[in-house]
């Protein structure tokens, strides 16, 4: 290998644009739907209105006979299938949850579908539905996988302490509402299946329709160049992916599926509410003596799905001892799954409220409640971190935000009608990645193409791929054309669990390193070249040109144009492949990232309106490899939080077991004049132990702790401690 100094990469030459921008804003970038196929018809799926039960049967002969009707495909006629993951695809005529799919109508337009969808007439066998969670609280049990984790004893730090916490959490169903909603285009040529779709995983897609149709992975090509956001519900293949491959096959024609936004609220997962039963117990000086964290979550009747809630308790702050638990309440809903930070998100609400309230009842500064405790190694098994820096990323945030200003007594700062408060918390979220293989040309006009079977979510994966293949070549990134979205490419991960960038960007890096050891051995080769002969492992490139590294610096030593090299020799694209590779010491270290973020409220003494005037975050995630797609990354995490904390909530009919707020209109999420001034820096101190980029994902530790401080800052505004999320204007009048 050249050019790889101990494995740590050079900086990289950012792009200061996003790769995809312009393409975007002008309308040529094309998601799932967009794409034009001949013949087309339209898919729409019908959903149970009912809670739980069985549909009895369906008389379709009305809606057979509508207009512009190709198919009607029920549970009793729907083709037999394999393996399909926990989706709900016609195979039996259970009803789980209210929105469940039960039949699809394809037809010529999707009105005509939709009309055709009223007319069936559908009977259920109605069984008695679980609906409810502090109503059926009393069902909770351990879940399928995962149980409780201990560490210490428990009950002798307790006796220990000084100072006990005891306290309860609550954050509801969340539902994540990509601006894209999930989409589906399928087309069958015999036996071989191609789709658009809307995605977080390419990959996934492929396996879960070959293995669902029962034909080879080779026969399925998904094609997925832009995904209008993803957030984790995308990360899952759920029914209309494969019932628009089902419809397709019975309907003989293309079938597009797009769901509407009313059908984002069920069928495509949500984040399940959590209930957090949180004790702490310090000694005087603020040590922690245990943590215990109990987190109770709905889960659906298909499958079990823990928020992980208490998780990140394991490993946030040291403790004496420890205990965690996770248990479920099977409610007949929709099945629950990863949304942004998923368990991080949830968990730092609850701890991180919790720490506010200790450091209040040991008459401690929040942060330095945090420092004290701050863990020096992973404490679930002392092993070392492969780089922390959290202390100075309270230390940077805090002073940025002028944290030493800040009243800890509760109510003292008031401008006019507004109370206003400061609140911080901690951030934190997981680093890991996957081993990625991706393709990399030199091409004949001096260009470079990137090639990888990964995904752009809306997150930046084009722009710093592309810086990652101008980094390994020295040269410039508005030289290099990505190619993504497509499993013809060489395979690569999903887009989820912030292991993007750091799985990605070494895959092309090393696919770029090898083209260029190509290019050098090319050069060797060539009697014509003026490296004729020479060892090619001495060989490097900057800019287009080739040169002989031991002569860099030294005046009239001649580098060779890449472009006349490769004219010479064929006019042929030097290509090569790679997977990048795992560190063989990866089970010796852990790897996570951290952040601090610190909050001004102002809440209205009179309407108990919030706002959030100022948010100030630094984040320690190793190399930032692009400022522009990286902070705003964190600050859209930040801007969710918000939403988190003020606005989001699904609200599941008593009776009926449906969203009520299934639209826009009634399910808030933040809006400009909800988003004030948010301040994001990076440490930007490398991680070379976790891969050679030194660089971690982003995607989700923006979001976490934000719910947190914004609670902890409305408390130091008003005296008023809300635990259960959203704070909404009832809530904090009742306080
Ligand atoms: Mo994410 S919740 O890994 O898209």
């Amino acid at each position: 290998m050249i050019a790889m100094q101990e494995d740590k990469a050079a900086p990289a030459r950012q792009l200061d644009h996003r790769y995809d921008g312009v393409a975007k804003v002008t309308g040529r970038a094309k998601y799932a739907a967009e794409f034009p196929v001949k013949n087309v018809a339209y898919a729409y799926i019908v959903q149970a209105d009912i809670p739980g039960g069985e549909v009895a049967s369906i008389d379709q002969g009305a809606a057979s006979r509508a207009a512009g009707v190709y198919a009607i495909l029920t549970p009793f006629n729907a083709p037999k299938l394999g393996p399909v993951g926990n989706v709900n695809v016609l195979q039996d005529t259970t009803v789980y949850y209210s929105g469940q799919p039960i039949a699809v109508v394809v037809a010529r337009s999707l009105p005509e579908a939709r009309q055709a969808a009223k007319q069936l007439r559908i009977r259920y066998n109605k069984k008695p539905a679980k609906i409810g969670f502090e109503k059926n609280l009393a069902d909770a049990r351990p879940p399928g996988r995962g149980g409780v984790q201990r560490r210490g004893d428990p009950a002798a730090s307790l006796a220990k302490a000084a100072v006990v916490l005891d306290q309860v959490y609550n954050t509801p169903i969340e539902v994540h509402n990509p601006m894209e909603p999930h989409a589906t285009l399928a087309t069958w040529d015999g036996d071989k299946l191609h789709v658009y779709d809307a995605t977080q995983g390419i990959s996934g897609v492929k396996g879960n329709l070959a293995r669902a149709f029962n034909i080879p992975q080779d026969n399925v090509h998904v094609e997925c160049p832009y995904t209008g956001g993803g957030f984790g519900c995308k990360g899952y293949v759920w029914s209309h992916t494969i019932l628009a491959a089902m419809a397709a096959k019975v309907a003989g024609r293309p079938v597009k599926l797009v769901l509407g936004r009313e059908q984002m609220f069920g069928p495509v997962g949500a984040r399940p509410n959590t209930r957090q039963h949180i004790k702490l117990a310090a000694a005087k000086d603020g040590k922690l003596l245990l943590q215990q964290h109990e987190s109770i979550c709905y889960t659906s009747f298909i499958q079990d799905w823990v928020e992980g809630a208490a998780n990140p308790t394991t490993l946030l702050y040291d403790s004496e001892s420890l205990q965690v638990e996770h248990k479920v309440v099977p409610l007949n809903l929709g099945m629950g799954t990863w949304m942004r930070a998923p368990g991080e998100s949830t968990g730092s609400f609850g701890l991180e409220v919790a720490m506010d309230e200790l450091a209040e009842k040991l008459n401690m500064d929040p942060v330095q409640l945090r420092i004290v405790n701050n863990a020096e190694k992973d404490p679930r098994q002392g092993r070392p971190w492969s780089s922390k820096h959290v202390v100075e990323c309270y230390k940077q945030a805090a002073d940025r935000f002028g944290w030493s200003k800040r009243s800890a007594q509760p109510g003292q700062h008031r401008e006019g009608e507004w109370l206003v408060g400061h609140g911080m918390a901690t951030a934190n979220y997981g680093a890991g990645r996957s081993p990625s293989s991706a393709i990399v040309r030199i091409l004949p006009n001096g260009r470079v193409y990137a090639g990888i079977g990964t995904q752009d979510i809306g997150t930046g994966t084009y722009t710093i791929l592309a810086q990652a293949a101008a980094q390994a070549l020295n040269m410039d990134p508005s030289l290099v054309d990505v190619q993504l979205g497509d499993t013809s490419l060489p395979r690569s991960g999903g887009s989820g669990g912030s292991t993007t960038a750091a799985s990605v960007c070494p895959a092309v890096y090393d696919a770029a390193i090898a083209a260029k050891q190509k290019l050098a051995e090319l050069a060797v080769a060539d009697p014509h070249s003026p490296f004729h002969g020479a060892n090619a492992n001495d060989l490097d490139t900057r800019d287009g040109q080739l040169y002989l590294r031991s002569t860099m610096a030294s005046a009239g030593a001649d580098p060779e144009s890449i472009t006349a090299l490769i004219a010479r020799n064929g006019g042929n694209a030097i290509e090569a492949e790679a997977t990048s590779k795992m560190p063989e010491d990866r089970d010796t270290f852990t790897s996570h990232s951290w952040g601090a973020v610190f909050v001004e409220v102002a809440v209205h003494a009179h309407t108990h309106m919030v706002l959030v005037r100022r948010a100030v975050a630094t984040y320690d995630i190793g190399n930032l490899i692009n400022k522009k797609t990286g902070t705003n990354q964190l600050s859209g995490g930040i801007v969710w939080g918000i939403g988190m904390a003020l606005h989001e909530e699904a609200v599941i009919d008593s009776v009926y077991g449906r969203t009520v707020n299934e639209n826009f209109a009634e399910y808030h999420v933040p809006v400009n004049a909800d988003v004030h001034e948010i301040d994001v820096t990076c440490l930007n101190i490398p991680d070379y132990k976790f891969n050679p980029l030194g660089a971690r994902g982003i995607g989700e530790i923006g979001i976490t702790g934000v719910a947190a401080a914004i609670s902890n800052a409305i408390y130091n505004a008003t005296g008023k401690r809300v635990r259960d999320l959203p704070i909404t204007l009832d809530k904090l009048m009742q306080a």
